[in-house]
C-alpha cells in the first residue's frame, strides 16, 4: 500500500516514514521543503536502505496535488505539512492561515476528486488552550490562544464536517504533546532555522556550546519547582502512534481525535538535568520573564490511544535526552540545505 506523506521531509513527517517502512507500507514524500533539507532524502536512504519517492510540491496548488495523488496511487494522506512557530503566526496570522488552513482545504478537496478518502493530520494539544483540567482528554474543550492554534482547529472542524458529508471518508486528529528525540542512528532530527522557540532544541544548542545559556522562561509558576511542566514525547513513539492509528482506521469512515502524549509532565529543570546527565556537561541556564502565552503545565490522558489503538509511548527521558544529544553532535549545523 501506498501513501503520500505531506511534509514528509520535515521532523515528525520524517520519523513517520520510517515507521511506514517498517509496517510495510510505502511512504511517497510531498513537500515545497520551506522548512526541510532534501538531504533528509540521503539519511532516510541510509536508516531504511531505501530510497522513497519524493514529490517536491505544494499543497495550496491543488492540480498538483491531485496529480500526485493519481500518479502514486496513494491510498491515504499523511497530513504533516504546516508552518508551525506559533510566535510568528501572530505577526503573519494570513500567512498561516493561508498556508496550513486554505492549503489543506484544497487537499481535501483534491482528496475528493481523486477518490482518496483517509487522512490522518498533524494537530496538537494546543487546541485546547488553557487546561481547565489535568490530565487533559479529547472531551476537553477546543479553543486556541494563537492564530497558529486556530489552524489546527479549523483544520480539525473541516475534516469533521467533510466526514459528516461524506460517507466515505475517515479522518484522523492526532493531537501531539511536546515532540522531541531523534532518530538512535543520529542520522535524523530536528534543525530548527535561527533560534530555536522550543525548550529541547535550545537545550541541545547551549549543550554543543552554539548557544551561551538557556533562559528559563518564567520561575514562578505553581508547579513542582516553579518552572513550566509540559508532556514531552519521543518522536519515534509519536512515529508509531501514527501508524497504529492508521491501520486501527483504515476500513471505517468518520472522524476520530486522538491524544498522542506520555501522560507525564517534565519541568524544565527536569529537561536541563536529563540533558546534562546526557551531554556528561552542566548546562548553564538562567531565570528569565514569563514567555507571554505560556501556561503552567499540560498533560496527556491519553487512554484513548491506550484502549482504542493499543499505542502507548514506550520511550523514556534519557531516551530523548540521549538521542537527541546524538543527532546534535552529530550534525550541529543541521542537514545542509
Ligand atoms: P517541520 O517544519 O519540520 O515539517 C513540516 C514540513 O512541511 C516541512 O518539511 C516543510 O517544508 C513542509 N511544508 C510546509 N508548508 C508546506 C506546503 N505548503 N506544501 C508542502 N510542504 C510544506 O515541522 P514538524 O515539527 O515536523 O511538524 C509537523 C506537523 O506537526 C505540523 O503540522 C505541525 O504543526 C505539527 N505539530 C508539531 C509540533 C512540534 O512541536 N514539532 C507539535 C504539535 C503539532
Ligand atoms: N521554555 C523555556 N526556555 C526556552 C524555551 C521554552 O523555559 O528557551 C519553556 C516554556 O516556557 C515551556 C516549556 O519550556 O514551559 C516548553 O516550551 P516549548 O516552546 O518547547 O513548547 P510549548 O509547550 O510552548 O509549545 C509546543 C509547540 C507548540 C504546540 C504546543 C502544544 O511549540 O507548537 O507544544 O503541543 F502547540
Amino acid at each position: 500500500m501506498r501513501v503520500l506523506v505531506t511534509g514528509g521531509m520535515g521532523y515528525i513527517g520524517s520519523h513517520t516514514c520510517i515507521a511506514l517502512h517498517d509496517a510495510g507500507i510505502t511512504p511517497v514524500i510531498y513537500d515545497n521543503l520551506s522548512n526541510a533539507s532534501a538531504q533528509v532524502l540521503d539519511q532516510l536512504e541510509k536508516i531504511t536502505g531505501t530510497r522513497f519517492e519524493f514529490i517536491l510540491g505544494d499543497i495550496q496548488d491543488e492540480q498538483q496535488f491531485k496529480l500526485a495523488l493519481k500518479h502514486t496511487k496513494a491510498e491515504a494522506v499523511f497530513h504533516f505539512a504546516a508552518l508551525k512557530a506559533v510566535g510568528e503566526s501572530t505577526e503573519q496570522p494570513l500567512r498561516y492561515y493561508q498556508n496550513n488552513v486554505s492549503g489543506t482545504l484544497s487537499m481535501l478537496q483534491s482528496m475528493q476528486e481523486a477518490d482518496v478518502n483517509h487522512i490522518i493530520f498533524s494537530s496538537s494539544a494546543t487546541v485546547y488552550g488553557e487546561p481547565d483540567y489535568l490530565p487533559i482528554d479529547e472531551k476537553h474543550p477546543i479553543r486556541a490562544t494563537n492564530p497558529y492554534g486556530w489552524t489546527k482547529v479549523m483544520v480539525e472542524q473541516a475534516m469533521q464536517d467533510v466526514c459528516n458529508a461524506n460517507s466515505q471518508f475517515m479522518g484522523i486528529a492526532l493531537r501531539y504533546f511536546n515532540p522531541v528525540g531523534a532518530h538512535p542512528s543520529g542520522l535524523l532530527g530536528e534543525s530548527p532555522n535561527g533560534i530555536p522557540n522550543n525548550l529541547m532544541p535550545f537545550i541541545a544548542q547551549t549543550a554543543v556550546g552554539k548557544r551561551e545559556v538557556v533562559n528559563i522562561f518564567g520561575d514562578d509558576y505553581d508547579t513542582e519547582d516553579g518552572t513550566g511542566m509540559r508532556d514531552y514525547i519521543h518522536v519515534l513513539d509519536l512515529a508509531k502512534g501514527h501508524v497504529a492509528a492508521f491501520m486501527q482506521h483504515k476500513t471505517d469512515t468518520a472522524f476520530h481525535a486522538y491524544n498522542l502524549g506520555t501522560g507525564q509532565s517534565y519541568s524544565v529543570l527536569d529537561m536541563i538535568k536529563a540533558f546534562s546527565a546526557s551531554a556528561n556537561k552542566d548546562i548553564p541556564y538562567k531565570s528569565a520573564p514569563r514567555r507571554a502565552g505560556d501556561i503552567a503545565c499540560n498533560y496527556a490522558d491519553a487512554t484513548k490511544a491506550k484502549n482504542t489503538l493499543n499505542w502507548h509511548a514506550e520511550l523514556t527521558l534519557s531516551d530523548m535526552t540521549n538521542d537527541t544529544w546524538r543527532w546534535q553532535t552529530n550534525y550541529p549545523r543541521g542537514l545542509e540545505s
